[in-house]
């Protein structure tokens, strides 16, 4: 069978991504980042995703597949996230994908948003394949997954309240930093001290498990005593102190999942792991141990339309059924539920 051609759609929280996959090669890579829009009231709002979603889609699926050459008669299949996410926001580009894949007659494949995250570096790296530990993180999730076959996954780890990205929100936010969290403290922490606080590294006691919460409240703590002692470090300090407690515990957890397993291969996927400390810590501690490390580029990391299509190639060859024409979003959906 040639490589087939399909269309991703990615419309689970706040930007609209589309792409045309030829096989696992990409041929189209667009994108519509709604950040501004969410940027003034500090996070993003479901109501107003959705409307941004409902003006991107159509002209960026039409510009998704000039820029490929391909006409959508052309196309194998269509593929969309179908949950986890935002209701309104999932329902915009899973039902776009529906009637675009009904009125062509061609198959509609309903994709898991945190698959996509699992997928994206098989898009970079033709040696990545299972077996391999996997460390997702986003704005709503954090995992550590197994990854015994394609479409075989056993999550080791999850967090217990927050999730990593969440954690680089809410406190980029008390640091009156902006909106979004990761990038802010990413670049304010590059001319910081990693060393300077010693924030907590939650649940040590667990192995593969997170936990973020308590690390809002020791900061919010802290900075509150220091500014009545006269002893706040500059805000680039607790910015690098912050990241790097949370990026301790991320890689410190992905290779407790490596030792456990034996396996010798992790990838990473999610916006999180877009920030440099952790790619660098990530790449240090792969090395020291001889593991293969498959990080996607920043853009792969963070929402896209490819990594959606890219489950979807693997569904289309395997001859998985596609989505019932009555099936709808699911904004809960669980990774290998
Ligand atoms: O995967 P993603 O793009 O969307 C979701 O599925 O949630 O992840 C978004 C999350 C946000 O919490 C954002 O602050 C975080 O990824 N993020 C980062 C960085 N870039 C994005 N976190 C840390 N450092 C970054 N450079
Ligand atoms: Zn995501």
């Amino acid at each position: 069978m040639t490589a087939p051609l399909i269309l991703g759609i990615e419309t689970s929280c706040d930007e609209t991504g589309v792409a045309v996959l030829e096989g696992f090669n990409v041929r189209s890579f667009v994108l519509a980042s709604q950040t501004e829009e969410h940027a003034r009231f500090g996070g993003v709002v479901p109501e107003v995703a959705a409307r941004a979603h409902v003006e991107a889609i159509r002209p960026l699926v039409h510009q998704a597949l000039a820029s490929a050459g391909v006409h959508p008669d052309q196309l194998d299949a269509v593929a969309a996230t179908r949950g986890p996410g935002l209701i309104g926001a999932l329902m915009v580009g899973y039902a776009f994908a529906k009637s675009l894949a009904w009125t062509l007659g061609k198959p509609l494949y309903g994709i898991d948003h945190m698959e996509g995250h699992l997928y994206a570096p098989r898009l970079e790296f033709e040696e990545y394949r299972p077996p391999a530990i996997v460390l997702l993180a986003s704005g709503g999730h954090s995992q550590i997954i197994h990854v015994r076959e394609w479409g075989d996954y056993e999550t080791l780890g999850t967090t217990i309240d927050d999730a990593a990205g969440e954690a680089f929100d809410k406190l980029a936010r008390f640091l009156g930093l902006g909106y979004p969290g990761g990038p802010v403290i990413d670049a304010e922490s590059e001319h910081g001290d990693p060393k300077a606080v010693a924030f907590p590294r939650a649940l040590r006691d667990r192995p593969f498990d997170f936990s973020f919460s308590g690390l809002k409240t020791s900061v919010i703590t802290y900075l509150e005593k220091a500014k009545v002692d006269g002893t706040l470090p500059p805000r680039a300090d607790v910015a690098a102190s912050i990241q790097e407690a949370i990026v301790d515990v991320l890689v410190e957890k992905t290779f407790n999942a490596v030792e456990e397993t034996g396996v010798n291969a992790v990838g990473g996927g999610g916006g999180v792991l877009a920030n440099r400390r952790l790619r660098s810590r990530l790449r240090e501690e792969a090395d020291r141990r001889g593991v293969d490390l498959f990080i996607p580029s920043i853009e792969m990391c963070t929402d896209n339309g490819a990594m959606v299509a890219a489950v979807a190639v693997d569904r289309l060859s395997n001859g998985a059924p596609p989505d019932d024409w009555g099936a709808d979003v699911d904004p809960s959906m669980r990774l290998g539920s």
